[in-house]
């Protein structure tokens, strides 16, 4: 396996960060995975673990070694006629997987069009828009855990998935290398049009009786023009979650502020931190090359040169200002390294 010494990782992450990282290595076959990982020495180590870089911010050269994900291949596994059961390789591009499923008639995901990665990372974070989650259709994943390089098979349930978050996020956090991932997706699919303006979208083009295809075409629509496209400011997406808090929590926040704006949620009540954020005045503010976007305040922007730190600092800082005004803490949804 070829390692690459003092790579720089600027083409690798959506942020457009210049770091480097000490030693880089590209898997294309899964095969290569075991090798490599007991070929490296203890002074090659720690390691990343790395799709398209699209939910990471680098705040410093990498020590140790990057492994990036380019593993190609979608096997059917199984085929009837309520579902499809297909097993995807982590270096996938997710989009490409979905517009796959779409274009054969195959549902479940088509409200997760456009969101950028691969198909390895989207397990990490439970990926999730217009009211769907990647839980919803993953069925189990393959991983090797990074130390010993045993293989383990994780079905949904012991993947602890949540709203941006499982396992792999907190305590399995840093330990495995996701292979593979397979999906179960309907081929009777109920189409989910209650989030968001997607049923208006449809509704205005007179649309009564959408396809997957127009689900897809109007949740593309509409993330292009709320989302910065990375390829022309830097960014990885939402830079926070959105804060969940207790019902009580809410009742006091909500008379003092009543046009906060709030969704339900299992576990209380979930605010639009976009709006937290913007009522601290955030919104289009800028600093040398690191500001926060001036239509979408949730999503920090390198307009040039900035670096990790300096994106960092900037998060602290509005961060702080939530608190100070709401009492709400931000946790960042970014993996910062
Ligand atoms: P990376 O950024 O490369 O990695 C993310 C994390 O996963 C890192 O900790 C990394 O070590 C780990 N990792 C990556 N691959 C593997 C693997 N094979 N095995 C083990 N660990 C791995 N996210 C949403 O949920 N919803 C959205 O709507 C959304 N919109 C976005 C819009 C924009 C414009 C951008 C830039 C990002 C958005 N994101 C969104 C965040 C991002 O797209 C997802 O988190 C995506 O899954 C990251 O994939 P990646 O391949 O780029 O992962
Ligand atoms: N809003 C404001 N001020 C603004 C912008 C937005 O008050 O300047 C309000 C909007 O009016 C809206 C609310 O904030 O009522 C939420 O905004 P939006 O619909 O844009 O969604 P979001 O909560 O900011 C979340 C996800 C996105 C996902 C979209 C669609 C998180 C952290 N973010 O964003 O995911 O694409 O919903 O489902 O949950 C990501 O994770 O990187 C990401 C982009």
């Amino acid at each position: 396996m070829n390692l690459i010494e003092n790579r720089s990782l600027k083409d690798c992450n959506t942020f457009g960060i210049e770091v480097n990282a000490r030693y880089f290595a590209e898997i294309t076959r899964e095969e290569e995975v075991v090798p490599l990982l007991s070929s490296l020495k203890p002074d090659q180590r720690p390691l990343l673990i790395l799709g398209d870089g699209s939910n990471i911010l680098f705040t410093d050269d990498f020590p140790g070694t990057v492994i990036r994900i380019n593993t190609k291949g979608i096997a059917v596994l199984n085929d009837d006629s309520e579902a499809v059961i297909l097993r995807v390789s982590a270096g996938e591009e997710w989009d490409e997987v979905v517009e796959y499923c779409v274009e054969q008639g195959w549902g479940g995901i088509e409200n997760l069009s456009l969101i950028p990665g691969r198909m390895g990372a989207a397990p990490i974070q439970n990926i999730g828009a217009y009211g769907v989650e990647l839980k919803e259709v993953l069925l189990e994943l393959e991983a090797i855990h990074l130390e010993t390089g045993e293989p383990r098979t994780f079905k949904r349930e012991e993947c602890r998935f949540g709203y941006r978050e499982s396992i792999f996020k907190t305590t399995l956090r840093g330990h495995y290398l996701i292979l593979h991932v397979t999906l179960k997706l309907s081929k009777k699919p109920q189409l989910n049009l209650e989030y968001g303006s997607i049923r208006k979208e449809l509704d205005q083009a007179g649309n009564s009786s959408p396809t997957l295809h127009d689900v897809r075409e109007v949740v593309c629509r509409i993330r292009r023009s709320k989302l910065p496209d990375p390829s022309v400011n830097g960014n990885a997406g939402s830079f926070f979650r959105n804060p969940v808090i207790r019902s009580d929590q809410f009742e006091l926040l909500k008379k003092q502020y009543p046009s906060v704006i709030s969704y339900p949620d299992p576990n209380g009540v979930k605010l639009a931190a976009a709006w937290l954020i913007e009522q601290c005045n955030w919104k289009g503010k800028r600093t040398g090359d690191a500001g926060v976007h001036p239509d979408q305040p949730l999503v920090l922007v390198n307009y040039g040169n900035a670096t990790g730190q300096e994106i960092l600092d900037l998060a602290a800082l509005i961060r702080q200002s939530v608190l100070s005004r709401f009492g709400i803490l931000l946790e960042p949804e970014v993996n910062i390294f």
